[in-house]
């Protein structure tokens, strides 16, 4: 009883448009682009996803050029979905400003 109200209140905040950032990226980044951005995981590599942390990736995307991949896709991978759909624009801009975290990285 107890522990089928605290499953139903985990899974209710997760699908909480409040979730933060990190769990985003997480939830709905992570399985290809790494938890650091460097796509080191099966997807990745089998798509060969740009390494995010690298500064000469980081110097050539403007945040507009970012937040276009994200909301619209790629042209050129179909793999890279639109989230537009799926994401709100404040928690689109949140994601190209975590992504610009991880040139630190
Ligand atoms: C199913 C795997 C997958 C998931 C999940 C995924 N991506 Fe991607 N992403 C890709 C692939 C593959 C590419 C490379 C596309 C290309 O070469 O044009 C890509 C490219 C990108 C690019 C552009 C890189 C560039 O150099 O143009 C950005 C930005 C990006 N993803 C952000 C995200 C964000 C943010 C999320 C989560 C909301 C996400 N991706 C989820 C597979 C994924």
């Amino acid at each position: 009883m107890h522990l089928a109200l605290l499953l139903s209140l985990s899974v209710a905040t997760a699908a909480h448009a409040d979730e933060t950032t990190t769990e985003v990226w997480t939830a709905k980044c992570k399985s290809c682009h790494g938890p650091d951005g460097k796509a080191q995981t099966q997807m990745g590599k089998k798509e060969a996803i740009v390494d995010m942390s690298q500064p000469a990736w980081q110097q050539a995307q403007t945040d507009a050029d970012i937040r276009e991949a994200i909301a619209e896709g790629s042209p050129r991978n179909k793999k890279m979905k639109a989230y537009k759909d799926k994401l709100t624009p404040a928690q689109i801009d949140a994601l190209v400003a975590y992504i610009r975290t991880f040139k630190k990285g």
